[in-house]
């Protein structure tokens, strides 16, 4: 191969990695459900992570938990967040996921919604529950405005079947990815 062929072959290559969508999984998880399929997802489409940590999260892991999640729904609050570790800013693509709690999306995305303003990006949203999605997608697509809705996944019953909702996490994921390669 001569030096000019060669000198071609790498300029594309460069050019097309210059091009590649940067791809960033944004998520919260309380009981670990949410964050296997962020992982899931992460993992396949090799993209960055983010989790969203709440600074004095609800303690109780038992029936508690219905009554202290359900009243910051409902009462609109906003916890504080612990700083992030990446900039959603600087990725083209996000993959934005939740609980759903008391039929929307989990308090921590709140603030997240109220602290970050995300513009200008292609978004695919997830979330995990134990019944239905109820109102999640459409109340989170109400806060991203200004942005590309690309795709809604729901998934149930996480951590009761792991390996499938990952498996189903991973092919929606890659089935995105594919778009932007
Ligand atoms: C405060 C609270 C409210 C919930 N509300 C709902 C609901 O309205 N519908 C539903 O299907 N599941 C509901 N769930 C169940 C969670 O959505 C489900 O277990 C989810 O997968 C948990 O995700 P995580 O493990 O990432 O926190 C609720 C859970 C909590 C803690």
């Amino acid at each position: 191969m001569s030096l000019l062929t060669l000198i071609f072959f790498s300029s594309i290559i460069s050019r097309n990695m210059d091009s590649a969508k940067k791809m960033l999984v944004i998520y919260y998880s309380f009981e670990g459900n949410t964050r296997l399929i962020a992982e899931a997802v992460a993992h396949e489409i090799k993209a960055d992570i983010l989790e969203l940590k709440v600074k004095n999260d609800i303690k109780t892991k038992g029936f508690m938990k219905f009554f202290w999640g359900g009243k910051q729904v409902v009462q609109k609050k906003t916890p504080e967040l612990l700083p992030f570790s990446k900039d959603p800013a600087e990725y083209d693509v996000i993959f934005l996921g939740t609980p759903v709690w008391a039929y929307t999306f989990a308090p921590a995305l709140r603030t997240f919604f109220k602290d970050i303003k995300i513009k200008d990006k292609k978004i695919a949203l997830f979330c995990t529950h134990e019944g239905s999605p109820a109102k999640t997608f459409e109340n989170m697509k109400k806060e991203l405005e200004g942005n590309d809705i690309i795709s809604e996944s729901d998934f149930a019953d996480v951590l009761k079947n792991p390996r499938q909702n990952s498996l189903d996490a991973k092919i929606w994921a890659g089935n995105i990815a594919n778009l932007f390669k």
